[in-house]
């Protein structure tokens, strides 16, 4: 029989994947992998210092039998200790920020963990910060381990044993550059001092998101005001204990935008579904690649998978809501299915033969300016209140007129598929367009809806 003795024999190992298309899709002579840490079982990273903080506790006492394992994780580190916690029965209470992914909190609750979210803009320090809050529960829970990821040997010591040897044994010594972002500082700073120690020449790139401090404190050693962004995992707003940064050479910053475009991009030209750390980390290897030669080969974190993430970054409504969405994927139905409480996404309409009086008050009661004239769900004209009102003017008999009597031509229809340029287009002639799916009007885009779009 060929099996694993439990889940965590399949932690670690996970193999490199030469980057292809999108290589050559940016005119990279050097050779680009990605060291698939997404295969783990908990689909992260962070499997591995999951293992490795449990078992350096029962080894120094800190972690008895039935304890309680309490941790401030954005997620992945949480789901890496709960499997561990699982085999081996421990409990588990992992405190998150309203910043990590609903699918990332489902899935430690489905592990049998207990979850409690934190405010994202609580400052370090105080009661309600995430760090603070899992201290507080740790004191107060008896029988209770906190690893404290952010200062725990064992979390590069993980990465020094292991992520390291297997980059040096997988690329046969031929690594030139090793890319990872920094969270808690684990996986840069244990994997980069084996390297270093087979090969000192090897460089190694911290990826940071814009609003981190990483950057400014390893180039200046002054701490910077810290403001948010959206990757999540990676960057922070205080120096951490495992974060080395004597070991790392330059830190390259990653836009949100840049991040989750090329994770998006992973997925569908590589084929890696990821998440947005991966961006970042994918992006700085880009930079870093643009400059070098054959000779050269790069290696850079898949952090974590992108299942992670449907709900976020990688759904384009999600996308389209924090202006990223490349202009490419926006539809008309996009547009339509999207809409706020500010611009409601029923379709607000008038018959034909309404009385003309009844439909100012629904223009006015929705606060709309213009409205369509529909009949059997086809687009048969318009109301447009400039017109309307210059008619009312001259004659105001027009009240008691029907719709029909007075509008104006119908608005253009576009179908549901329709490009944003088309959408564009047709805007620059007329004040509104109307989606047309499966031959029924269903939707209306206006210039202020598409306005912030235009950012993209
Ligand atoms: C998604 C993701 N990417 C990257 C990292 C960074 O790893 P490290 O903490 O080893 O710096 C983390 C850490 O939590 C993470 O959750």
């Amino acid at each position: 029989m060929k099996f694993y003795s439990d889940i965590l024999g399949l932690v670690g190992n996970t193999p490199l994947v030469k980057i292809n298309r999108l290589a050559n899709q940016h005119g990279i002579k050097a050779q680009i992998f990605a060291k698939m840490e997404n295969l783990n079982p908990g689909f992260s990273v962070k499997d591995r210092i999951g293992i490795s903080m449990i078992e350096a506790a029962e080894k120094d006492g800190s972690l008895k039998p039935g304890g309680t394992i309490v941790e401030a994780t954005s997620g992945n580190t949480g789901i890496g200790l709960a499997i561990a916690a699982a085999v081996k029965g421990y409990k588990c209470v992992f405190v998150l920020t309203e910043k990590a992914s609903m699918e990332k909190s489902r899935y430690l609750k489905s592990l049998g963990s207990d979850v409690v979210i934190c405010p994202a803009a609580a400052k370090p320090g105080t009661p309600d910060h995430y760090v603070e809050m899992a201290k507080r529960i740790a004191q107060e829970t008896p029988n209770s381990f906190y690893p404290d990821q952010y200062n725990h040997p064992a979390n590069p010591l993980a990465h020094y044993r292991t992520t390291g040897p297997e980059l040096w044994r997988d690329t046969d010594g031929r690594i030139t550059h090793f890319v990872s972002s920094i969270g808690t500082g684990g996986t840069i700073s244990g994997t980069s001092r084996y390297l270093k120690e087979q090969n000192p020449k090897i460089k190694i790139i911290g990826a940071d998101p814009y609003g981190s401090i990483f950057k400014t404190y390893k180039e200046s050693g002054c701490v910077p005001e810290a403001t948010p962004y959206l990757v999540e995992g990676i960057g922070q707003n205080l120096p951490v204990g495992n974060a080395d940064m004597k070991i790392i050479d330059e830190i390259i910053n990653v836009t949100d935008r840049e991040s989750f475009e090329l994770a998006r991009q992973l997925s569908r030209v590589e084929g890696i579904f990821c998440g947005g750390s991966t961006g970042t980390n994918f992006a700085a290897a880009l930079k870093v690649a643009k400059e070098l030669d054959e000779d050269a080969l790069v290696v850079f974190i898949v952090c974590d998978t992108g299942e992670h993430y449907l709900t976020k970054f990688h759904s384009d409504e999600w996308m389209k809501e924090k202006l990223l969405l490349e202009p490419q994927r926006i539809t008309a139905g996009l547009i339509t299915g999207t809409k706020t409480a500010s611009a409601p996404p029923e379709l607000i309409f008038v018959a034909p033969d309404e009385i003309v009086s009844n439909a100012l008050a629904r223009m006015s009661e929705h606060s709309v300016t213009q409205i369509p004239v529909l009949e059997d769900h086809k687009s048969i004209g318009s109301l447009r209140e400039s017109g309307v009102l210059t008619r009312l003017l001259e004659k105001r008999d027009l009240l008691d007129a029907k719709v029909s009597e007075i509008m104006d031509e119908s608005f253009p229809v576009l179908d549901v598929d329709a490009s944003f340029n088309d959408i564009k287009k047709k805007l620059q002639k007329s004040p509104a367009v109307l989606i047309e799916d499966f031959k029924r009007i269903t939707g209306i885009i206006t210039r202020s809806d598409v306005l912030d779009l235009q950012k993209n």
